[in-house]
């Protein structure tokens, strides 16, 4: 292993090891109680939308499960026509929220392009980050807030989303993942969830079968650490900027390394070509956000297994979830055939390696025909699809084109 893999395990290793309840919340101010009021106020659409001359609005939505999630909406364009909008649902990846979208200028960022072609644009921000950290009975600071994985995010996040559009505006949604909000989809549309109110999807840095992982964080964590001892220990939430002592060690060991800890998911992550170093450094609170170890430890088990399948617990656990001794496995080639598809991926991307998603595509293809269609950006890393200072001209304008060639 060399230098930035032992480093990447140190802090693993002192991240799951220490216990630091609270100290997530109360950097960022506490969820419940006083803070809540302010967080909710000043949230995505009044510190970063209208600022930009775009009308937006802030929601709020409860999964069925009770967890209470923030929207933001931009409903049109700098120039309003005044015409019924087709609506797209755009979901970020892990370690990040809905403020992902705009880290560049409006003219580069996805949401805002969208709204300036003419669509409904609406922004999911995950449970667990800084918006979406209400819930209808449990308190972020207790483990049972976050025992849950993507398979819940699957089954009830993307659900209430794409529901809640809909009985907003009647239409159903395209919609735009990254990431991690590539697999939960695949997930949920396997399933024949919520798969009947979406018009079409777009995949950029998808995630499904992850066999050839390069990124040295992300193999450790698999292989030799989060699967066997973080279930243990008992953290609930996984929050690599939540304390203190981690952080200033993580700021010690960056400056003698040489390692961006201002970016640190990013520089695990393959590199991005094309990303505005000053543009991210204007937002050094949004990344990363927190998530649950157990999410984590589900997503290892995908890399240590090799099969999309559902979180494979205790024997107990299985038989009462699932009544099986082994989880039930995700079918990708369940997705409706006449589900148009549009995957993007880059050549330089650690954790959605070339190979895998070639095996996704063949999937897929097989099964959707000219229902697919996929982009292959060579010099593009993981998070160039979301940020880099060109996306527009080599992704976005194609995603566009693809949304509105739809009906
Ligand atoms: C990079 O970001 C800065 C700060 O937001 C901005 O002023 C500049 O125009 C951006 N550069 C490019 C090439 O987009």
């Amino acid at each position: 292993m060399d230098l930035r893999g032992l480093l990447s395990f140190y802090f693993l290793l002192l991240l799951v090891a220490q216990p630091h309840p609270g100290n997530g919340a109360s950097s960022r101010g506490s969820i419940f109680g006083q803070r809540r009021t302010p967080a909710q106020e000043i949230g995505t659409c009044e510190t970063t939308v209208v600022k930009q001359g775009y009308p937006c609005q802030e929601f709020y939505v409860t999964t069925k499960d009770g967890y209470i999630l923030n929207m933001q909406r931009i409903p049109e364009g700098r120039v309003a026509n005044g015409e019924k909008k087709q609506p797209v649902l755009l979901q970020h990846g892990i370690f990040a929220d809905g403020m992902t979208w705009f880290t560049n200028q409006p003219e580069q960022n996805l949401p805002m392009i969208l709204a300036d072609n003419g669509f409904d644009v609406w922004i999911a921000n995950t449970r667990g980050t800084r918006f979406s950290r209400r819930h209808a009975f449990l308190d972020p600071n207790t483990k049972e807030y976050w025992d849950w994985s993507w398979d819940e995010l699957a089954a009830n996040d993307l659900p209430a989303f794409v529901d809640f559009i809909y009985s907003q505006t009647g239409r159903k949604v395209h919609y735009v993942g990254h990431s991690l909000g590539t697999l939960t989809p695949l997930a949920s549309f396997s399933q024949g969830l919520v798969v009947d109110k979406v018009n079409s999807a777009v995949l950029l840095s998808p995630i499904a079968y992850l066999s050839r992982v390069q990124s040295i964080l992300l193999n450790v964590a698999a292989n030799t650490f989060l699967g066997e001892a973080a279930g243990l220990i008992g953290i609930a939430e996984f929050n690599p900027k939540g304390d203190p002592a981690v952080d200033s060690f993580l700021r010690s060991i960056c400056t003698s390394t040489g390692l961006n800890c201002n970016d640190l998911v990013t520089s695990l992550s393959g590199f991005n070509c094309c990303l505005n170093a000053s543009a991210i450094n204007n937002y050094p609170e949004n990344e990363p956000q927190s998530t649950s170890t157990k999410n984590l430890i589900h997503l290892s088990q995908i890399i240590r297994t090799k099969v999309i399948a559902k979180f494979d617990g205790l024997l107990l656990y299985n038989l009462r979830r699932y009544g099986a001794f082994r989880p039930p496995v995700y079918n990708v080639a369940n997705l409706p055939r006449d589900l148009p598809l549009f995957l993007g991926h880059g050549g330089n991307d650690a954790i959605s390696d070339v190979e895998d998603v070639q095996y996704l595509i063949s999937i897929l293809k097989y099964h959707l025909g000219d229902n697919l269609k996929s982009l292959f950006v060579k010099d593009y890393g993981h998070f160039d699809f979301i940020r880099a200072v060109n996306a527009k001209d080599l992704v976005y304008n194609e995603v566009v084109d693809f949304f509105k060639s739809q009906k």
